[in-house]
């Protein structure tokens, strides 16, 4: 779907954190300052987080506390500065993310997915003369 605005960006977002119970990892694609971060502020917005949400580019992860019934807390990654998977050993993704009580967001995914992590859900963002186009993808699971 196409936003036209930062706010309609923030909007789609807070919609699709509705649809989150938990557990989800979301990879998030697209090129340079085409709404990834702001569509991750939407989502922990909506959620009640209320600080800064920036791109986690140099410190690779930020992490927002929420209070949902499900939900306590959202992990946001930024590698696209990691050019090895194996930098991401020092992080110990495998003992949160993917966690029922968490949803993770990942820009620049690729180096999580050479390190094994699959996304339940895939967001490309696309800047055109349109406007900010994001297409939600659920990932099917076997
Ligand atoms: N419809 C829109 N949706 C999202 N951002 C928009 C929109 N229109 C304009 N913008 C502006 O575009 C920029 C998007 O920046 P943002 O940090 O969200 O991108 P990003 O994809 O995370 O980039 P990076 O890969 O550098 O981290 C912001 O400055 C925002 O105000
Ligand atoms: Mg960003």
């Amino acid at each position: 779907m196409m936003s036209h605005s930062e706010q309609q960006t923030l909007e789609i977002a807070a919609e699709f954190a509705a649809t989150l119970k938990g557990g989800e990892i979301v990879f998030l694609e697209g090129d340079l300052g085409t709404g990834k971060t702001t569509f991750v502020r939407g989502v922990a917005r909506s959620m009640g987080f209320e600080e800064p949400v920036r791109s986690p580019t140099f410190t690779i992860m930020n992490r927002y506390p929420v209070s949902q019934e499900q939900i306590k807390e959202l992990l946001h990654l930024d590698l696209y500065r990691i050019e090895d998977s194996k930098e991401l050993q020092t992080l110990a993704l495998e003992e949160e993310v993917g966690l029922p009580r968490t949803v993770t967001f990942i820009e620049w995914p690729v180096r999580a997915q050479e390190w094994g992590i699959q996304p339940s859900h895939e967001i490309r963002f696309e800047t055109g003369p349109e406007g900010h186009d994001i297409e939600i993808n659920e990932k099917t699971t076997v």
